[in-house]
């Protein structure tokens, strides 16, 4: 929502100021195109920016038992509120993200490391807690590919929708802790 208030932003005065020194803002409308399409690559291959609300936030910080110092991870980091809250709590924060806007709006808010990559390329084989939030068929795709190579002791904080064949370690409403053996 977020993301599209700060594009129709981005549309109305770039093309009233575009219009006032006399270029056309049809212009304005391929560099917007571009910086969409990793967001669509987003949308399709993990999910669309959903924030987490913050009783949700709130239960996921429960279950992950944050230790100062730890590292902390948010797989789609969105406007990284998941990270700031870590980072409140003595945590060494890393984020990944594609949205171009989000990255930018989580950089702003300054918590941690945010990242403009695929998460899907990233190694979190060092993070001691990993928060994500993203649709049922990147979860399938997450537990077979990223899952495999966590450390030992990692806690992996879901949001919303599960891993398809663990077991989580706890469950508190839609929010699920996994442990890593
Ligand atoms: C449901 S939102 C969750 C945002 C944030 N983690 C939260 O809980 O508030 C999913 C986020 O993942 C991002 N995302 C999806 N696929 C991604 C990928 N392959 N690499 C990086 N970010 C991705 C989306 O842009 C979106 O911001």
């Amino acid at each position: 929502m977020l993301e599209y208030m700060i594009l129709i932003g981005v549309v109305l005065i770039g093309g009233t100021a575009m219009n006032a020194i006399g270029v056309n803002a049809a212009w304005l409308v391929l560099p917007i195109l571009i910086c969409t399409i990793p967001s669509v690559y987003a949308f399709i291959s993990g999910a669309p920016y959903l924030p987490t609300d913050i009783s949700t936030l709130l239960k996921m910080l429960k279950l992950a038992q944050i230790r100062p110092g730890e590292k902390v991870c948010d797989l789609g980091c969105g406007d990284g509120r998941l990270l700031r809250a870590a980072a409140d709590l003595g945590a060494q924060t890393e984020g990944f993200e594609l949205s171009i806007f989000l990255f930018l709006l989580a950089r702003l808010h300054g918590n941690g490391n945010i990242h403009y990559k695929n998460f899907w390329n990233a190694d979190v084989s060092y993070a001691d807690v990993i928060f994500i939030y993203q649709q049922p068929r990147a979860m399938n795709r997450i537990e077979k590919h990223i899952w495999p190579n966590l450390k030992s002791g990692c806690r992996v904080i879901v949001n919303t929708f599960p891993f398809p064949n663990l077991e989580p370690a706890l469950t508190d409403g839609h929010v699920y802790r996994y442990e890593k053996s």
